[in-house]
């Protein structure tokens, strides 16, 4: 390890800043978020300098002259930010023989200390170097990190912060207080802090440190229902990854992709609740007492659903059972098979020429004829994704020519959208089901139905067509 990382505490300390050019104003924006006392030497000063430094003329000096060796006097802290690199080497063997800790922009090698690409969810804060190597890199490094960490972790952290002290004062012994926090940072108490509840937070803390100083007294448990998109693990939302890191437990059907249990807890309890192996035909009913019963034991719960909970996906149903016995839980929305295979197919979902809405449908009772508004579904201007039609897709098309769908009308029927195996089969209300009967077609599948379909484009990154 080239360099000892650490957080230095500026605040109100002497720090010099030799050069006034653009690459110095970015050093002298960081040391003023810093709250750092900057004297500033430069023959020449960039607007935007001397404007910072008249918004903020307790902190900042600038001094329109040459550097001279009596400037490093007193500093904690010196960043030489000119084009001069003779002038650099003398700085650099002043601090040196001074132990003063040193910054040169863009010259690693008489560097002492190096500023860091910054996440800043103030007061968390991530600092991340590349050693001098590549401030590209960091920045990108920078950029992945920025994507998961949330907004407003700040409010999460100083919620925390505010109760360090109660929390030491309730539980005097180290290992409870660490095994405490733990359960906190993973309860509803982390949602509600980040989404600013402070009140929901407050009341979550109060019941949860009563419980660990009485264990007499119950946990509350939590549910969330996660949407984990139709398969591409890579469409599950951050929110969702989120929760999936904290769980107790997790329970997935066979729609979810298991690849996204890697993300879970390596204590975490994995349960499959779907309808195939062991688990063949559980009922709904069983899969929301489950649900009820780990959140009834103080477990935080998350119930991992294909696509999106509540499309096709019965997360009304849990809900109800949840809210009817007084649990907490969240519904985090996901990408619905409709969007995704449309998306991965390059099928538009609605064409300002020809499509002015959508109609996701049920065709898993479609053979019923009553249990479908045939007219309604067979106008035109219109787009109908089917989920679970296969087995009816006959039937299906059937129907909607005998209520004056055109025979032309295209189709296509996309088998396991989003994963690697995805495809496509295109033609009409009228051939499609003959062409998905000679494709060795393997499930989950969906339909879509309209003019859209026409407007298809085949990218080399697009699904595959039969
Ligand atoms: C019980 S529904 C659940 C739908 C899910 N909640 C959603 O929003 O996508 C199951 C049906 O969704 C469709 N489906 C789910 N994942 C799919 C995938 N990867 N490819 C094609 N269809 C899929 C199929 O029609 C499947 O029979």
């Amino acid at each position: 390890m080239q360099y000892l990382p650490q957080f230095l505490d500026l605040k109100s300390r002497p720090v010099l800043l030799v050069g006034a050019g653009e690459v110095a104003l970015r050093k002298l924006e960081t040391l003023v978020r810093a709250q750092a006392q900057v004297q500033i030497v430069a023959l020449e000063v960039h607007p935007e300098v001397a404007t910072l430094v008249a918004a903020n003329p307790s902190t900042l000096q600038l001094e329109q002259r040459g550097y001279v060796p009596t400037d490093l006097d007193g500093r904690w802290l010196v960043v030489a930010a000119t084009a001069d690199r003779q002038l650099h080497q003398g700085i650099a063997n002043a601090c040196e023989a001074t132990q003063t800790w040193l910054n040169v922009v863009d010259q690693t090698d008489l560097c002492s200390a190096i500023f860091p690409s910054i996440v800043d969810r103030d007061p968390v804060l991530v600092a991340i170097s590349t050693g001098g190597s590549s401030p590209t890199l960091a920045r990108l490094v920078r950029g992945w990190i920025e994507d998961r960490l949330p907004q407003s972790l700040g409010r999460l952290a100083s919620f925390i912060g505010s109760k360090r002290r109660e929390v030491s004062a309730a539980l005097p012994v180290v290992q409870e207080r660490q095994h405490f926090w733990e359960r906190l940072l993973a309860s509803p108490l982390q949602e509600m802090a980040l989404r600013g509840k402070t009140e929901a937070a407050e009341a979550e803390f109060t019941a949860q440190l009563a419980a660990s100083v009485d264990p007499a007294i119950e946990r509350k448990g939590s549910v969330a229902l996660v949407g984990a998109g139709p398969g591409d693990p890579e469409l599950m939302t951050l929110k969702g990854l989120r929760l999936i890191r904290n769980a107790d437990v997790v329970f997935y059907d066979n729609l979810a992709n298991t690849e996204l249990l890697d993300f879970a807890r390596r204590d975490a309890e994995k349960v499959y609740v779907g309808k195939k192996r062991a688990f063949a035909g559980i009922r709904q009913d069983e899969i929301n007492a489950l649900l009820l019963t780990a959140a009834q034991a103080g477990k935080q719960v998350v119930r991992l659903k294909g696509g999106d909970p509540f499309i096709f996906g019965r997360g009304g149903e849990e809900i109800q059972v949840l809210a009817d016995h007084e649990i907490d839980f969240t519904v985090v929305p996901g990408i619905s098979a409709a969007l995704g295979g449309a998306s991965y197919a390059g099928i538009p979902l609605t064409h300002r020429n020809v499509s002015q809405s959508v109609r996701f449908v049920t065709g898993h009772r479609s053979s019923d004829r009553t249990n479908m508004d045939w007219p309604e579904l067979a106008k035109p201007g219109q787009t109908l994704v089917i989920y679970m039609g296969l087995p009816g897709l006959s039937d299906i098309m059937q129907n909607l020519q005998a209520q004056g769908l055109p025979a032309a009308t295209p189709a296509a029927l996309l088998q396991r959208v989003t994963l690697e195996d995805q495809l496509a089969v295109v033609g009409t209300v009228a051939n499609l089901p003959e062409r998905v009967a000679s494709a060795e077609i393997r499930g989950p599948t969906l339909i879509i139905v309209g003019e859209v379909v026409r407007y298809r484009v085949a990218g080399r990154l697009q699904m595959p067509t039969l």
